[in-house]
């Protein structure tokens, strides 16, 4: 299918509203992307990005030409045949998902005249886009289109996640919006699911459900492993292999964390117990990833006893590799709980700076914060850590104990370069050592 570019207004300039509106311009639309933060709308003019995402800095580079940012609606909106929505839906205090920013994109939005077609990216509940539909419609904007399109790229791999997706979603009210919003993706080759509006804003928070459940099953089995003597590494393997289970999502470690996951979570278990549901399964796997994550302290106990006036240091900080965002990450809860117990912390991540971690130290490289050091723990498996000459780290801590908090490294050549070695659910493979 050739282009047929068209105008396409974002609004957000975060994670997900970058992403979409460099990706579209490379398609060939032309696109505004407008955010709030007038700051952010700066250094994106000045032709830098505020957010660390692999490729995206030379992507927006690449496309300034069909690429501009705004903070002013009416300039974002001029000329539009599509208004994206990918603003922030943070948990609120009841775990419902927050839409005061989805409310007022959509209570900002002048009387259009053109038939624009408003498309929801950000991940809402369901029943959000039948409430978008009324409030449009009270405000005479029936000409106005809505479409649910949910976005599944994950940080790190964001662009290639856009521009390769395992499918699209779109979700409408009427045909002719869904065919507009799929006919925009012109150039991206993917299956397409057309479905309501319900089912769409359904597919994203079930497909998370899913992933998430695989990271807290996994998890569990690797706990077992460690009271039976397996290893779970192994065991992952040979029920990754069984067509009907496929490996990804099956890597044990330290929990879930990040932006999406926990909050999308909570929101679907509110949305449910407000249906009159209680959705036991995902509570379970809520509780699994909290208990996951505080394992790390129980390790450390085993081997240091108390911990007051023990140095530990955190290698990672970020909730994941190859992205700078800490929502939620494990990072946050250890190293609370580890200063919580009078621990000194330091911490070592590549992209993430100044984050504000109860005091913790923050060290120029995983050597500078091992050096003394009681225990080290992997809680990021950044690749860079892959290359540590870890037999000269040992020499350096006061005591060598390292826990791979991502199964990252080879347990073997960690003894080997002197270090006491756990990962999480490896009971075999520190038993065969
Ligand atoms: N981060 C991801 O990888 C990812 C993946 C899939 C879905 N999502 C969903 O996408 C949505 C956005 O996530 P994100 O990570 O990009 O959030 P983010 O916090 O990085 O970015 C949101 C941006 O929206 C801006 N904003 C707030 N109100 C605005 C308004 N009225 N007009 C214009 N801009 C406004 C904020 O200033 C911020 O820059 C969320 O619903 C999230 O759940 C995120």
């Amino acid at each position: 299918m050739s282009v047929s570019p068209q105008t396409v207004a974002v609004f957000g300039a975060g994670y997900v509203g970058l992403v979409t509106g460099a990706c579209f311009a490379d398609l060939g639309h032309r696109v505004v992307v407008r955010d709030v933060l007038a700051d952010r709308v700066e250094v994106l003019r000045r032709g830098e990005v505020p957010i660390f995402e692999p490729g995206l800095d030379s992507l927006i580079a690449r496309n300034t030409d069909r690429l501009s940012f705004t903070t002013d609606v009416g300039e974002a909106i001029e000329g539009a045949d599509f208004v994206y929505i990918a603003v922030g839906t943070p948990p609120t205090y009841s775990g419902d998902a927050d839409l005061s920013a989805v409310w007022t994109v959509i209570d900002e939005l002048p009387q259009i005249e053109r038939s624009t077609v408003v498309v929801m990216k950000s991940t809402v509940p369901v029943g959000t886009g039948s409430r978008v539909r009324h409030r449009l419609d009270e405000r005479g904007l029936q000409h106005v289109g809505y479409v649910s399109n949910p976005e599944f790229t994950a940080e790190g791999t964001a662009l290639r996640d856009f521009m390769h997706p395992d499918r699209i979603v779109i979700g409408s009210f009427r045909d002719e919006d869904g065919d507009a919003v799929e006919a925009l993706h012109a150039g991206i080759e993917a299956p397409v699911v057309r479905c309501d509006v319900a089912s769409g804003e359904m597919i994203k928070l079930a497909a998370n459900a899913a992933l998430m459940t695989r990271i807290s099953f996994i998890n569990e089995i690797a706990n077992v492993c460690e009271a039976t003597g397996a290893d779970v590494v192994r065991v992952a393997e040979g029920i990754g292999l069984d067509r009907r289970i496929g490996p990804a999502f099956l890597r044990a470690g330290i929990g879930f964390g990040g932006s999406c996951f926990p909050k999308d979570s909570l929101a679907l278990k509110q949305l449910a117990a407000n249906s009159g549901y209680h959705f036991q399964l995902l509570n379970a796997v809520i509780e699994v990833n909290e208990l996951q994550k505080r394992r790390v302290i129980g390790k450390l106990h085993s081997h240091l006893g108390s911990l007051r006036g023990a140095t530990v240091a955190l290698l990672g900080l970020a909730f994941k590799p190859n992205t700078d965002d800490m929502r939620e990450a494990p990072s946050l809860v250890l190293a609370g709980r580890l200063v919580a117990e009078g621990a000194d912390v330091r911490a070592w991540d590549p992209v993430v700076e100044g984050a504000d971690l109860f005091g913790v130290e923050i060290a120029s490289s995983p050597e500078a914060a091992a050096a003394g050091a009681d225990a080290v723990v992997l809680v990021t498996e950044w690749p860079e850590l892959a290359d540590v000459d870890w037999k000269a780290v040992a020499a350096t801590m006061r005591n060598a104990l390292l826990i791979d908090g991502r199964n990252m490294l080879d347990p073997a050549a960690l003894r080997a370069a002197g270090f006491t070695v756990e990962g999480i659910g490896r009971a075999a493979s520190v038993s065969e050592g």
